[in-house]
Parts: structure tokens; sequence; C-alpha cells
């Protein structure tokens, strides 16, 4: 459906209703996400206020609410932009939309921001910020409840709708790693990494293991284009992705690794062994890291530690490793989720190194302690030499010869 028509819809239903947000006119047009979402910068009101007008087939502003009173329990709707009003229009077929005004996040109207291009310009601002956007994270969703859960409902959960899908198994396919295969080494190191397609494609890999998870209400998109980054304060837009039940530590983890694979370059061969490095890094310690040095390492180094920083208000005493197991959850789902959205391959084997390597973490730790690497299920996985294929370890009988 036009704008024009989505405009002149909602204007109708203001006039007849004596709306004070009507009428609308649209400034500018914003770039669309992944969904169908048609997002317009617009002036609205007597007052010629401006705003964000969302058009989606989906009913974004129930989900908001949910968020929104969440948020206010926690006294962080500060940090939400506001849902002005919502509106239940028709289409020329008679499909539903749904038509949400927000009030504009960020200072320039023309130039809204987001935490990336932000982040990186301005250094003063790194410290504070992210401090505030780890800090909602972890506060806007209180209560944590503690529950037991198997590691492939974690995943699942996490996931959401992306779980098997058919972008998923494809990701798998186009890098050439199949679903029977236990374990992967990694070319020219002597790193053997567990491999996430088998352990999360079936449920009696685990028995009836089970990990202790804080659980809360997840964002689910808590990437750079969703935080807005404001004078004072960033906030936090587009709840439609929110999760119930959720691992606590996704939305950080999720932020982490899309900002890693933003921040590094994975083109040459010395790029890709440093990539490798740092996800080893990033997934052995998790307020404690300590990062390779390398191209582009000095803000990954900063971002990372002081994206990790705010974990203590979660877990306030760093000798307490009961989670980590989910935290290392966390960072395998949020792997999956980027291997399965990334388009090239080489970004695509990148995620899968990050959750391969958070795996294994999860794997070692003293609570599941599955970690037991064999070659006879194992293939050494093309990563820093991209031109050959993935290839099968074949374990040769040892031939003893008696004299
Ligand atoms: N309240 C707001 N204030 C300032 N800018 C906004 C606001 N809402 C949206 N934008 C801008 O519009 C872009 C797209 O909006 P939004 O993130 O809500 O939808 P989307 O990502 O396109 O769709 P999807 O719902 O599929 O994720 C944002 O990245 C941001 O640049
Ligand atoms: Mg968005």
């Amino acid at each position: 459906m036009k704008i024009v028509d989505v405009i002149n819809q909602i204007n109708k239903i203001g006039e007849e209703t004596k709306d004070k947000t009507a009428p609308f006119q649209v400034l500018k047009t914003f770039k669309s996400g992944r969904s169908e979402a048609g997002v317009f910068m617009v002036e609205y009101g007597p007052a010629n206020r401006v705003g964000i007008l969302k058009v989606t087939k989906s009913n974004e502003g129930k989900v908001f609410q949910k968020a929104y009173e969440l948020a206010s329990t926690n006294n962080m709707q500060k940090y939400i932009a506001k849902l002005i009003a919502s509106y239940k229009i028709q289409d020329k077929n008679k499909a539903i939309l749904y038509v949400n005004l927000y009030d504009l996040a960020g200072d320039d109207i023309y130039n809204s921001e987001t935490f990336l291009d932000k982040i990186l310009n301005e250094d003063e601002l790194k410290d504070s910020i992210i401090s505030s956007i780890t800090k909602f994270l972890f506060t806007w969703n209180k209560e944590h409840v503690k529950k037991f859960i198997s590691p492939m409902e974690i995943i699942k959960n996490e996931l959401s709708y992306r779980y098997m899908d058919d972008k998923y198994v494809q990701a798998f396919k186009s890098i050439g790693v199949d679903k029977n295969i236990k374990w992967i080494s990694l070319d020219g190191t002597d790193v053997i990494l567990p491999n996430p397609y088998y352990y999360f494609n079936n449920e009696n890999v685990w028995g009836d293991l089970t990990v202790t998870c804080l659980t809360a209400y997840a964002h689910g998109d808590f990437q750079g284009d969703n935080i807005i980054i404001t004078e004072d304060k960033p906030v936090i837009i587009d709840f439609c992705d929110l999760i119930e039940d959720c691992n606590v530590f996704h939305d950080l983890r999720y932020l982490e690794s899309i900002t890693l694979g933003d921040c590094l370059e994975i083109d040459k061969e010395c790029d890709r062994e440093l990539w490798s490095k740092v996800c080893e890094s990033l997934s052995f310690g998790i307020t404690d890291i300590d990062l390779p040095q390398g191209r582009g390492m000095s803000l990954i180094r900063q971002l990372m530690s002081k994206l990790r920083q705010n974990v203590k208000l979660i877990v306030s005493d760093s000798r307490n490793s009961l989670y980590d197991p989910s935290f290392h959850l966390a960072g395998t789902a949020s792997g999956l989720i980027n291997m399965r959205k990334y388009t090239s391959v080489n970004k695509k084997k990148a995620a899968f190194i990050y959750t391969a390597f958070n795996l294994k973490m999860f794997l070692k730790d003293e609570a599941v302690n599955m970690y037991d690497p064999k070659l006879d299920s194992c293939v050494v996985f093309n990563w820093k030499n991209q031109k050959l294929g993935n290839k099968i370890v074949v374990l040769e009988p040892c031939s003893t010869t008696v004299s």
C-alpha cells in the first residue's frame, strides 16, 4: 500500500475522531529493515511535531506496550521511544495494516544517528553510552527468573522463528558443514571445535542435561540500528522481535557479535587468523577478557570489555560461575543468528567460528563436561585457506609391522 493512501486513511480517522495527533505529512522515508515494515519520518498534529510512523502487517503496538509497561515498572521507560498513537487500517485487499506513531529519538531530525555510526566517531561518548546501554539491557526486564532448562530449549527460544528454517539450513549448506559431523578442525591450527549444527539438531545429544539460566524478556533485535544515540542517552526502538522467557544474556551477546562483525575485516588471510583468535578470547572469559592486538583491534578491545562490564548487574559476584554456561549459550545463539543472516559465505563462516568457540566453552564448563573431541567424526574447516573446500578427516589404521 502506498504511503499516501496510508496517510489519507489515518488523517480521515483523525478527523472523524477529533484525534489530536492528526493530520500527518511525510517528511522522509527511511530504508526499511528485514520485514516489510515501512518507516517514515512525519510531521503530525496541530503543533507540527515530528515523529516516526511505522506501517506493519503485525500488531507491533501490542508487543511494544508489553515491553514499555515492563520497562516502566523498572523505571527504564525513558530509554524507549514512546508510542504516541496507533491505527488499524485495511489495504485494497482488505488485509489489516497496523500504523504506529512513535516519538522521534535523536536530536537532529534529518540525521538520527545509530549506535555504530556515532560510537565509531565519537570517542568520548563510548564509555558513558555503552554503560547506559548495558545498564538498560540488564534492568528494563527485571525480575530475572532462574530456571533449569535444557541447552536445546534455550537455543530454540533464542533463535525463535529462525530455528531450523530454510535459511538456517541453507546457511550450513553454503559453508559446507553437515549436521552429522560432530567436530570441526580449524585449518592450519590444532583447534578442534564442536559443530553447532550437530549439537542443536538433535535433542538426544543432550540427554537430560539442564543448565541454570536466568530468563526474562529480551528485545530480540538489539543491534546498532535499533539503538539511537541522543545527546544525553541512548534510546531503544523496534521491539517487534520481543522474546519471552529468554536467556538474560541474549541481547548483550547479540549486540557484541554484530558489532564484532561490523568492525573487523575478514578479507585477508591474516584478518581471518585474527578473527578466530578474537572469537577464542571472547568465549574464554566473561568480564575479564584478554583480546589480541591487531588491525582494528584497539576499538574492539575498548568496546568489548565495556560491553561486558555491566554483567555484574546480573551476577554481582565474579566468583559465581553458575551462569557461565548460559552466557556461552547466548554467544552460540547469537552466532547462529548472524550466520543465518549474513549474505556472504565468508561472513557466514566467520559467524560459524564465533558460534563454535562459544559452544566449545559451553561444553567445557564443569557443569556440562561434554568436550570430548574425536577425529572419527571431524571435518577440516577451511577458513584461513579459502580456496579449498572442507575435507573430512579420514583415520588410517596404524600399520604395525612385525619382523
Ligand atoms: N523512534 C525513532 N526515532 C528515530 N529514528 C527512528 C525511530 N524509529 C525508527 N527510526 C529509524 O528508522 C529505522 C527503521 O525503523 P525500525 O528499526 O523500527 O524498523 P525496521 O528495522 O525497518 O523494521 P523491523 O521491524 O523489520 O526490524 C531505524 O533504524 C531508525 O534509523
Ligand atoms: Mg530496526
